[in-house]
């Protein structure tokens, strides 16, 4: 009886040794209380992402994708696989590129995400094998209200559907006895689905399905419920009134890839989710002028009916302002969605967001284009593109696993720069946070940054103490509820970095670096933790 035990024991420890067992636990998002975190290896794990140019992920290119990738300090890297690559004859398919990437990335002891070029490519069918473009008859492509050709393929091609299935689950076949330290981590179910120029597909064949009833999945009160309609059942029209078009073309799409990501799923459970070409977030604007059918803010429920196997729908961030950004956060982190960004600016101001998606709860963060795309652009240049996000991963790397667990907890708060540079504060509890976004100096005279790239990110330890992380700014606190107006101070600041899980002080902060209105966080991200009483 003991030895069995022992056994057991002995299983169930090798088992979760990281990137070693074959049966090392599978990456799987999970939903506690409507909060989510992404598990790899077992333990929450935030992406600190970067993704590759489209035609980058190429033997020829990607020693510059892995350059890059090393300057921004990176633990995912999001890089393509193309259908157009892996089918290049119908049925005979090619996995060297994939063998490559998993080689590559184990190398640099980073992870994947694989970003599946299938039968939507920014809304079209550019990365379709060349025997499906060859014809065009069997793999169609919408059709505009006046008969006009739309560069966007038909979401109600049954060939199509079936040989993207087909291709999906051979890949998802392959990486699961490829792949069994689980370098990939998640996958993208083709990229930035809809239609740009058309609202949805007006051939006859979908003219039929459009005057059919709506289907029942779209009818249950949890989905009309968060969908203006005017009819509890009846035609698209009759139901969905002036949104029917733009509510078809999404159902019809998400319907289509929900099958693909259903099948692939069955394979190998890695996982997955749709990247969204936003629309505005605050101005409602008509569906003509953004790409119609993707997951936009305000079909996200459709998605959710019509693709179940799909487990986040996230935001490709292009827009800039805090209004909207934070906007678009809000509307995609949901309790049956979790957030996460695939692609962004990555710029200084963008970079702040980060602190944004971690306080959201949210598992991961990515810039688009991080390699230098073939283009041997000099030094200073690609430094000056990684500069920014490359600092912040660095500071946040070493702390990676802490973040994602305190996202996860609802322990981070944060607050980002305003455009007007406005003072900000965070609600700690008994204490509130009151941060200045500025440049080096004393008190209130600070001269503004130059960029709202300010940022400040409190996590709560206990009651009154903290860990904050921030640049461009000053903090300080003071008491609130009933201790509201007492006097207080500084018990003690640190500065340092976390490393195993623990904060490793470098130096006590006191005399000038606390007393002229609080900490000052300079250009570097800087990791403090603060301690405070009453007096
Ligand atoms: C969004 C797409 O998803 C990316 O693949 C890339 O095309 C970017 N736009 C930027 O061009």
């Amino acid at each position: 009886m003991k030895t069995v035990s022992f056994f057991c024991l002995l299983l169930l420890i090798t088992a979760h040794l990281p990137g070693q067992n074959p049966a090392s636990p599978m990456p799987r998002i999970i939903n506690e209380n409507g909060r989510h975190t992404l598990l790899v290896d077992g333990t929450p794990f935030f992406i600190l992402g970067g993704q590759a140019h489209n035609s980058s992920a190429w033997p020829a290119i990607l020693p510059e994708v892995w350059q890059a990738a090393e300057k921004l300090h990176l633990n995912t890297l999001e890089l393509p696989i193309y259908w157009e690559q892996i089918e290049p004859q119908a049925g005979q398919f090619d996995f060297s590129l994939v063998d490559t990437l998993l080689t590559q990335a184990r190398a640099h002891k980073v992870r994947l995400v694989l970003l599946w070029f299938g039968t939507w490519k920014n809304g079209s069918n550019h990365y379709m094998p060349e025997w499906m473009k060859r014809d065009a008859a069997k793999y169609p492509n919408i059709v505009g209200e006046k008969g006009d050709w739309i560069d966007s393929p038909s979401p109600h091609s049954e060939a199509a559907q079936q040989a993207d299935t087909k291709a999906f689950t051979a890949i998802m076949h392959y990486l699961k006895n490829a792949d069994p330290r689980h370098t990939v981590i998640m996958v993208q179910v083709e990229n930035e689905p809809g239609a740009w120029g058309s609202v949805r597909d007006y051939s006859p064949a979908a003219q039929k399905l459009f005057e059919s009833p709506v289907p029942a999945q779209l009818l249950t009160a949890g989905v009309l419920d968060q969908l203006p309609h005017e009819a509890s059942k009846g035609s698209w029209r009759e139901v969905f009134g002036k949104h029917a078009d733009e509510y078809f073309h999404a159902w019809s799409v998400a319907s289509y890839i929900g099958k693909v990501a259903a099948a692939g799923k069955k394979e190998y459970a890695l996982p997955m989710y749709i990247n969204a070409a936003l629309r505005d977030p605050l101005s409602n604007p008509s569906p003509n002028t953004y790409e119609s059918g993707g997951a936009t803010d305000n079909v996200l429920a459709i998605y959710k009916a019509a693709a179940p196997a799909i487990d986040i729908l996230a935001p490709d961030i292009y827009l800039s302002g805090n209004e909207k950004v934070l906007k678009v956060l809000e509307l995609y982190g949901r309790s049956d969605n979790p957030l996460f960004v695939p692609e962004t600016i990555p710029s200084r101001v963008h970079a702040k967001y980060i602190y944004s998606v971690l306080a959201r709860g949210g598992i991961g963060f990515s810039p688009f284009g991080i390699d230098d795309n073939g283009r041997d652009s000099p030094d200073s240049v690609i430094a000056a593109r990684l500069a920014a996000v490359g600092q912040e991963y660095r500071t946040l790397a070493p702390m990676m696993r802490e973040l994602a667990k305190w996202a996860f907890e609802g322990k981070i708060t944060s607050v980002v720069e305003d455009e007007d540079h406005g003072q900000q504060t965070i609600d700690l509890g008994s204490w509130q946070a009151i941060v200045k976004f500025g440049g080096f100096g004393r008190g209130d005279g600070l001269p503004p940054n130059p960029q709202p790239a300010g940022k400040m990110m409190i996590v709560r330890l206990s009651k009154d103490k903290f860990i904050a992380i921030g640049t461009h700014s000053r903090i300080t606190f003071k008491p609130v509820g009933k201790d509201s107006g007492r006097p207080w101070q500084y018990l003690k600041v640190e500065e340092g970095h976390f490393e195993n899980g623990m904060f490793k002080p470098l130096r006590i902060l006191n005399g000038d670096e606390t007393d002229w209105g609080g900490p000052y966080f300079g250009n570097k991200p800087q990791v403090l933790q603060i301690a405070l009483t009453l007096r």
